[in-house]
C-alpha cells in the first residue's frame, strides 16, 4: 500500500535544504547581532513624565542606568521623578524643553551630557478625519512626531559618535502600529508614523560604522493618559478599527521595548498582531537574527493573506457603518 508519508530520503533532502537556508541566511543578515547594556550607562526618554515614557524611566532605572527624562512640563516631570524615586529609591534627572525646539533640545542633550540610549518616546496621536482637522493641528502633530526626531537624533548623534567608552549605543525611535498601516482617522498620525521608519533604515546606515544601532518600537493602543486623552475625540471607527489589536498594559510595552532595544532589534513588536504586522510590513527594513529572517522569509505570504482578511474586516465595518448612518 502507497504511504502518504515523504519517503527517508526526501526527509533527509527537506531537511538538508532547510540547514542551506539558514546557513545561507546567518551569512547574509545585517547588521551583525549586537547586544547594548544600560546598567550604569545613560538612557536619555523624551517624553519621560507620563506613560510609556515614564514606565520605560522607571524600568531602565530599576535596572541601574542613569536615566534623564525631557518633557515640557516641569511640574509633571518632577512628580515623574518623585514616582521612580519611591519606586526605585533613584533619583532621575529631567529636562524641560519643547521637541520642535532644535535649539532648546540642543541646549538640553549639551546639559544631560553623552547619551548612550536614546529613547525618543514622546509623541501624541489627535486622531480626527483628515477632512475635518485643522491644518494647524496635521502641522503640530508632523513637528512633534516626526520633526521633533530628527532635532534630537540630529543633536545626540555628535556625542554618540565620539564616546570615550567604546560600547555599541542605540537610538530609538517609539512609532505605532498606526506607522505600520495606516487607520481610519489616524491619518495625520499614520503619516508621521511611517516618517520615523524611513528616518530609523537610513540612519542605521549612516549611523552603523559608529556602533550606533537603532530600534523602531510599534506598540498597539497602550493603556496611558495620552490614550484617554485620544479617546475622548477619537472616531468611532477608528475605535473599531484599533480594537482589533487589543489594548496593552504600560508596563508591558515598556518591558518589550526595553528588551528590544538591549537585545539590538531593529523592528520591536509587543503582541501578536505586532508580529504579524512585522511579518506583513518587513520591506527591506535591517535584520540582525538569521532565525527571525528565516520567520520572515517562509511566513511572508501566508501572513499576506491574513492581513487581506483583515482589511476585509475594516473596509466591512467601514462600509456598515456607513450604510447605517445614511439609514437613519
Ligand atoms: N498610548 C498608546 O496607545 C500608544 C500606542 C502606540 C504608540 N504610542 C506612542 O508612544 C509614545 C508615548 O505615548 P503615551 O501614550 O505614553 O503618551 P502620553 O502619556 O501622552 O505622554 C506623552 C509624553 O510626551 C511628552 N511630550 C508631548 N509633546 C512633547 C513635546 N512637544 N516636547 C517634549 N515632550 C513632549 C509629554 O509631556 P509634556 O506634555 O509635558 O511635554 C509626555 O511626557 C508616543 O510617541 C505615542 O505616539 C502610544
Amino acid at each position: 500500500m502507497q504511504t502518504l508519508l515523504p519517503s527517508p530520503a526526501n526527509m533527509a533532502i527537506c531537511f538538508f535544504l532547510l540547514i542551506l537556508i539558514l546557513i545561507f541566511l546567518k551569512l547574509i543578515v545585517r547588521p551583525h547581532p549586537v547586544k547594548i547594556p544600560i546598567k550604569s550607562r545613560h538612557v536619555f526618554i523624551t517624553g519621560g513624565s507620563s506613560g510609556i515614557g515614564l514606565a520605560l524611566a522607571r524600568q531602565a532605572a530599576a535596572e541601574g542606568a542613569r536615566v534623564t527624562i525631557l518633557a515640557r512640563n516641569l511640574k509633571r516631570l518632577e512628580e515623574a521623578k518623585t514616582y521612580i524615586r519611591l519606586f526605585t529609591g533613584i533619583d532621575v534627572n529631567i529636562v524641560s524643553a519643547d521637541v520642535c525646539d532644535f535649539e532648546a533640545i540642543k541646549e538640553a542633550v549639551e546639559r544631560a551630557g553623552p547619551i548612550d540610549v536614546l529613547i525618543c518616546n514622546h509623541g501624541y496621536s489627535a486622531p480626527q478625519e483628515l477632512e475635518n482637522q485643522h491644518l494647524k493641528e496635521i502641522e503640530s502633530l508632523i513637528d512633534v512626531n516626526l520633526i521633533g526626531n530628527f532635532n534630537l537624533v540630529k543633536v545626540a548623534l555628535p556625542g554618540m559618535k565620539n564616546r570615550s567608552d567604546r560600547k555599541p549605543v542605540s537610538i530609538a525611535l517609539m512609532s505605532s502600529q498606526a506607522g505600520q498601516v495606516g487607520i481610519y482617522g489616524y491619518t495625520t498620525y499614520s503619516a508621521s508614523k511611517f516618517g520615523l521608519r524611513g528616518l530609523a533604515e537610513a540612519v542605521q546606515q549612516e549611523a552603523i560604522v559608529h556602533d550606533i544601532h537603532v530600534s523602531l518600537i510599534f506598540p498597539p493602543e497602550t493603556d496611558t493618559p495620552g490614550l484617554s486623552e485620544a479617546k475622548t475625540r477619537m472616531p468611532q471607527l477608528t475605535s473599531i478599527i484599533s480594537a482589533s489589536s487589543g489594548t496593552m498594559r504600560v508596563d508591558e510595552v515598556a518591558k518589550k521595548t526595553l528588551n528590544g532595544i538591549k537585545r539590538g532589534s531593529f523592528i520591536v513588536f509587543c503582541n501578536f498582531e505586532g508580529f504579524l504586522l512585522w511579518i506583513a510590513t518587513i520591506g527591506a527594513s535591517p535584520q540582525r537574527s538569521y532565525l527571525m529572517a528565516f520567520v520572515e522569509v517562509f511566513l511572508a505570504s501566508v501572513i499576506r493573506i491574513v492581513t487581506l482578511c483583515y482589511l476585509c474586516s475594516w473596509y466591512g465595518s467601514i462600509l456598515k457603518w456607513h450604510a447605517k448612518k445614511n439609514s437613519k
